[in-house]
């Protein structure tokens, strides 16, 4: 992997460019107020992901793995972008095209590439109503609530550890006035499928952050923004695990840049998430595309939460939109006026400190600590091993996560018996082996889970229909 800051610092990490230090020199032995505002100028960075960088910020492209082999694409991808999305490849239809069976080597194809190249991942999306495949459009009721809690397990289990943030659930809000929910055949599974999508997803990886995702949120005043703001505050009020809010940012003549789009980031910030710029694209051309794109990125750097900036696609010929010529860089992938005012605005946001980007974590309870010590968690056990089960259930189904402990010497494997409930099967496990799927289950590690040092833990888990298990269960050294 190439160093990730002399990559995304789009300069030598340390050798110093002849015209720069000719410049420097020349304007030395001028003015010296002259030659400050050159050498500032002259240590600007030359990239969108670098200045982004030196902001503590990303600044990403969303990629079709089709185009990988396109070297004007992948040109311009390597110098600019430290972020990437992939535009259709991490959809439901595309992982999971039949049931049970996933599909990841065209999303694999983009990770992989932007690992090899130190760019970030974020990962486009797991619960959505549109683009699911045909058997799932045809699914209802706890069967779809099911199958789709674990296409939301399974993707984000298989891409454990490389994703940087999660959209989760994508357009789940209806447009116009009403701030209702968008009818879809997940929505009919419940109100609650959002926070089971959610948990389902931290579950599967802790690391990565989870978003909500949605269009037409820009502006603050409008009832859509207005109903996820409400859905995020109650999340993160009731301890739902939701770490960020990504705004999509299409904008065009119908659904225009708002005024108040600071207060919408800003407002968001406040309930305590990072806020994403998702989807940006922006219809237009000459000056007055590329001043929409400097009040975006300004914006966005007045928000400390404001972490990232993500443009849906590299070219205007890559555009979902392209009649609207609506990005960063021309059919021939030359710059366009919207990148220098992209690349300005972000230089322009000085040397504020990058944000304090904490680790995903779950809301504190708002039950208040004990006012006495809690008692004293004795040490696990001799050489064995304890496991505790932690589960997400609603009426039909549950998700289990059980962590595995060592004693006090290094497990070389274990075993963990779950009793599952009378009545209630596993229907599928990750992370270990299980015997069966009812009654007294053992789940055995798998070939890269068995050591487990003194004091320290591992984790799998399953899915299942019914209620979910109560009983603690039991660990064994093997
Ligand atoms: O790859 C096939 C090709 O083989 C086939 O010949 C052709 C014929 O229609 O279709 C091609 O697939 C298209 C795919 O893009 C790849 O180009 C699909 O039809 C088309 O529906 C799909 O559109 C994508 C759209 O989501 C679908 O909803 C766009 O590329 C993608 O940019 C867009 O992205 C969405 C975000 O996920 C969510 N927010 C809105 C955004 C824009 O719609």
């Amino acid at each position: 992997m190439k160093n990730a800051f002399a990559r995304a610092s789009g300069r030598p990490a340390t050798r110093l460019r002849p015209r720069t230090a000719l410049v420097s020199a020349a304007v030395g032995l001028a003015v010296v107020a002259t030659s400050v505002v050159v050498a500032s100028s002259a240590s600007a960075a030359t990239t969108l992901g670098a200045s982004a960088a030196e902001k503590g910020r990303y600044f990403g492209a969303a990629v079709a793995a089709n185009k990988l082999s396109d070297s004007t694409y992948v040109g311009i991808l390597n110098r600019e972008f430290n972020s990437v999305t992939p535009e259709n490849e991490m959809k439901i239809d595309a992982t999971e095209p039949q049931q049970g069976q996933f599909s990841f080597a065209n999303a694999d194809r983009i990770v992989n590439h932007a690992r090899a190249n130190g760019m970030q991942v974020r990962g486009h999306t797991l619960a959505w109503h549109s683009q699911q495949p045909g058997w799932m459009q045809n699914m209802s009721g706890t069967a779809l609530r099911n199958a789709m809690l674990n296409h939301v397990t399974q993707v984000a289990t298989y891409y454990r550890g490389k994703i940087h943030s999660w959209d989760v659930v994508n357009e789940a809000f209806a447009d116009g006035s009403s701030g209702a929910r968008r009818d879809s055949n997940l929505q009919r599974t419940g109100n609650d499928w959002i926070e089971a999508a959610f948990r389902a997803a931290r579950a599967a990886d802790p690391g990565a952050k989870l978003c909500y995702n949605d269009y037409n949120t820009d502006d603050w005043s409008h009832a859509k923004t207005q109903a996820v703001y409400n859905l995020v505050r109650d999340f993160r009020s009731r301890g739902v695990p939701i770490d960020c809010v990504g705004l999509q940012s299409h904008f065009n003549p119908n659904s225009p840049y708002p005024g108040n789009y600071r207060t919408t980031l800003s407002s968001f910030a406040a309930l305590g998430v990072d806020v994403q710029i998702t989807e940006l694209d922006i219809e237009g051309s000459g000056s007055t595309q590329a001043e929409t794109y400097r009040r975006v990125v300004t914006d966005c750097l007045a928000v400390a939460r404001c972490t990232g900036i993500t443009v849906w696609g590299i070219r205007d010929t890559d555009s979902w939109r392209s009649g609207g010529t609506p990005l960063l860089f021309d059919g021939s992938g030359n710059k366009k006026a919207a990148y220098n005012a992209t690349l300005e605005a972000l230089n322009a946001g000085g040397t504020t400190p990058p944000p304090t980007t904490p680790p995903p974590t779950t809301p504190p309870p708002t039950t208040p600590p004990p006012t006495t010590p809690p008692p004293t968690t004795p040490p696990p056990g001799g050489a064995g091993c304890t496991a505790s089960i932690s589960l997400n259930s609603w009426t039909g189904g549950f998700v289990a996560t059980v962590r595995v402990t060592a004693g006090a010497t290094r497990l070389n494997g274990w075993a963990v018996n779950i009793a599952i409930p009378g009545g209630s099967t596993v229907t599928n496990t990750w992370n270990a082996q299980a015997s069966g799927s009812s009654g007294n289950v053992t789940f055995r590690n798998v070939s890269y889970n068995g050591t487990v040092n003194p004091g320290t833990s591992t984790e799998f888990g399953f899915q299942g229909n019914g209620v979910g298990p109560t009983a603690t269960p039991t660990c064994t050294a093997s």
